[in-house]
């Protein structure tokens, strides 16, 4: 485990439950944690019971001990550790986005699929299962011919012109570390479910904004230029014909990660949200045939409460009724992945799937730049 921070924490804890509630041949065994500040880092293995601590990811990831290396750390640093974890040998899992950019995360699929290495980049929001629900009831087709894709992911933690920028806590208003802004943090979440659900995005038009243009640097304590994007809109094109409306901020007052989407078929609707994750909601208009049988007087939106033994990974949980949380979408896509090492079929999205997501964000930064519509050059075979 390199880094301990939020997702050093969210994945300790999917790695000591793991083999809990998911029936696997192999058993997850916490070896070392890595951070550069050893009393800190110390601390963080004794709380979740890693076996020995290291400083140097360098060192960890050439220990003969260690099978799989799990990258925690801010953006600039995950194509460096993963290429001398591919060069080791390693399974390598990543935090999103996969890279700073198109052409390092290009240079991580040729290191891992050269060396023919297990692979997974975390869009854990595939593993919510109500998200996998909806995935499930478009592909049993009863959404129909999709129309329009649109998804929000706002919150409100920038607004004053007092937050600094970059060091250790505030990483991600600092370009040089994060690569872009609301785009490859939070956008990159929906854009990689937009695909999931809905196909490639080909095109792209966006408006940019950094509201905030100066902001003083946590590390020289001087004032510098925001080189982030503090909001992003952007308008698509799926190939299946569909049109997408996405819009993320870190300005909107109030929300603290309100994360939505919505898609309209020509036969139903299902729309998501985050802050009551554990519900999905569907509106059928035509239960199979074409035209609508569903009486027009008893139509309406539908809340599944998404709990029972049926549906997406709750049968690993408790009985119907209760509810499971945000953590456990890191446990899904824990245990979606080492099934994938143990049956050959390997899970997603692995680093060639989530290359996609990146030429999207990066079309979107270009056209936030342009001012035009911009191709996103997806590879549509490796959308999965
Ligand atoms: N999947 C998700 O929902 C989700 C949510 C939050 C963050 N993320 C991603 O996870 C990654 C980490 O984000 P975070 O919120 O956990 O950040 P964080 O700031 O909370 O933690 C980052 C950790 O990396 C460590 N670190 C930094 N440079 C290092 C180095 N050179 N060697 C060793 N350790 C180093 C820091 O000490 C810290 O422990 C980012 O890529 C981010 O985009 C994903």
């Amino acid at each position: 485990m390199i880094g301990y921070g939020f997702m050093g924490r969210a994945h300790s804890n999917a790695y000591k439950r793991l083999n809990d509630f998911f029936p696997l041949q192999h058993k997850v065994v916490l070896k070392a944690a890595c951070a550069r500040n050893e009393e800190k880092v110390k601390a963080f293995a004794a709380n979740w019971g890693y076996e020995r601590t290291e400083t140097d990811w360098r060192k960890l990831v050439r220990s003969p001990d260690v099978d799989l290396i799990d990258i925690c750390t801010p953006n600039d640093s995950h194509m460096e550790i993963a290429l001398a974890a591919a060069k080791a040998g390693k399974m390598i899992v990543c935090e999103k986005p996969l890279a700073l950019d198109v052409k390092q995360g290009e240079t991580m699929v040729k290191a891992v699929e050269k060396a023919k290495l297990p692979n997974m980049v975390w869009f854990n929001y595939r593993r919510v299962p109500s998200i996998s629900l909806a995935k499930q009831l478009i592909a049993e087709g009863r959404i129909g011919r999709p129309y329009h894709f649109r998804a929000n992911f706002l919150q409100d933690w920038t607004i004053s012109p007092d937050v600094p920028q970059g060091g250790a806590g505030l990483w991600r208003l600092d370009v040089k570390a994060a690569g872009s802004g609301v785009t490859g943090d939070l956008l990159a979440h929906n854009i990689d479910c937009a695909m999931w659900l809905n196909g490639p995005i080909v095109r792209v038009t966006a408006r940019t904004e950094t509201f905030v243009k100066q902001r003083k640097h946590a590390v020289t304590g001087k004032m510098q230029p925001v080189g982030i994007d503090d909001a992003c809109l952007f308008i698509c094109e799926f190939a299946n014909g569909s049109l997408g409306l996405f819009e993320s901020t870190r300005y909107a007052r109030g929300h603290k990660a309100l994360k939505t989407f919505e898609l309209n078929g020509e036969q139903g609707s299902l729309a998501f949200n985050l802050e009551e994750m554990e519900y999905l909601d569907f509106f059928e208009y035509n239960t199979g045939g074409g035209e609508a049988t569903v009486d027009s007087h008893i139509r309406g939106w539908r809340r599944i409460h998404v709990t029972n033994g049926e549906h997406p990974y709750m049968n690993r949980y408790w009985v119907p009724g209760l509810v499971i949380g945000y953590e456990h979408s890191f446990l899904n896509a824990l245990a979606d992945f080492v099934q994938g090492v143990e049956n050959g079929k390997p899970a997603q999205p692995d680093f060639r799937s989530a290359l996609q997501t990146q030429k999207v964000c990066e079309a979107v930064i270009k056209s936030g730049k342009t001012g035009r519509w911009e191709k996103t050059g997806v590879d549509v075979k490796a959308v999965i």
